[in-house]
């Protein structure tokens, strides 16, 4: 059994994560930023041993020290950066703000990085050397053939040069560093027309992180295996 950081808990995508790895009998730590007033953590956790909560708020540097400081008592053997926002629904051309923007690119692009460099020494005593990050089909320049969504596309586009960045520097220690599209999925983000549910999603995204091999590291892949172009 291994142990796993999640960060974007509450809900969505990284809830179903945290109940997927506590199916399987990992060592779940997971973050949402006041994780306590979440009933669907505190329940999971009446029942759960292994699961510990700690809060996290990404867009917050001094929180991001001290949660790295606490989850590093112990090795780290995957770590699934989930957390991120899409910012305003609206960002096409015409009504494009620079806080809107600066506060995406914070919390889906460096705030991620910035995170997994603090919890690298950690990570680093562990036994599986995993790091996921959820980035998203729209970072793909080669997809872009609608246009608009400038401050979202933009942040995950520039996710997944940092972490193909990460992939290079940290495989001469046998890491495997993965950008993952979950899919379209129905969450509070993806809506409810969206294509698949969570569980879906996350069952092929833990199959990507779990079953992949140091020839996959740095490859921006779909929740189904299939590569997605850059
Ligand atoms: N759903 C999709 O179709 C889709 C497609 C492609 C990629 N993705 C990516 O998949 C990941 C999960 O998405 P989702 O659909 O589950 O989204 P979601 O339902 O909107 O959940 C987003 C999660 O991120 C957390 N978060 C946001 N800002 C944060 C901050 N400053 N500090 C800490 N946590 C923060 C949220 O916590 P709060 O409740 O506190 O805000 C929430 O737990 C995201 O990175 C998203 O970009 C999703």
């Amino acid at each position: 059994m291994s142990r796993y950081i999640v960060t974007g808990t509450n809900r969505g995508i990284g809830l179903e994560f945290v109940k997927q790895l506590l199916a399987q009998g990992h060592d779940v730590l997971a973050t949402a930023r006041d994780p306590e007033a979440v009933p669907a953590l505190r329940e999971l956790q009446h029942t759960h041993k292994q699961l510990t909560l700690l809060p996290l708020d990404l867009s917050d540097e001094s929180s991001i020290a001290s949660f790295a400081r606490e989850a590093s008592a112990q090795p780290i053997d995957v770590l699934i950066n989930n957390a991120g926002v899409y910012g305003p629904r609206n960002a096409s051309l015409g009504v494009l703000r620079t806080d809107d923007w600066a506060e995406v690119m914070l919390i889906d692009l460096i705030a991620p990085i910035i995170l997994t460099q603090a919890l690298l020494p950690a990570l680093r005593q562990g036994k599986v050397k995993r790091i996921a990050f959820l980035s998203s089909m729209m970072g793909s320049i080669a997809d872009n053939s609608s246009g608009g969504a400038y401050i979202y596309r933009s942040a995950k586009a520039g996710l997944n040069q940092a972490v193909k960045s990460l992939a290079v520097d940290l495989s001469k220690e046998d890491f495997i560093v993965l950008p993952l599209h979950p899919g379209w999925v129905q969450t509070d983000m993806g809506g409810p027309n969206a294509q698949i549910d969570t569980k879906t999603s996350v069952t092929g995204l833990l199959q990507r992180i779990q079953n992949s091999t140091a020839g996959d590291s740095g490859k921006f892949l779909n929740y189904d295996g299939k590569t997605i172009a850059w």
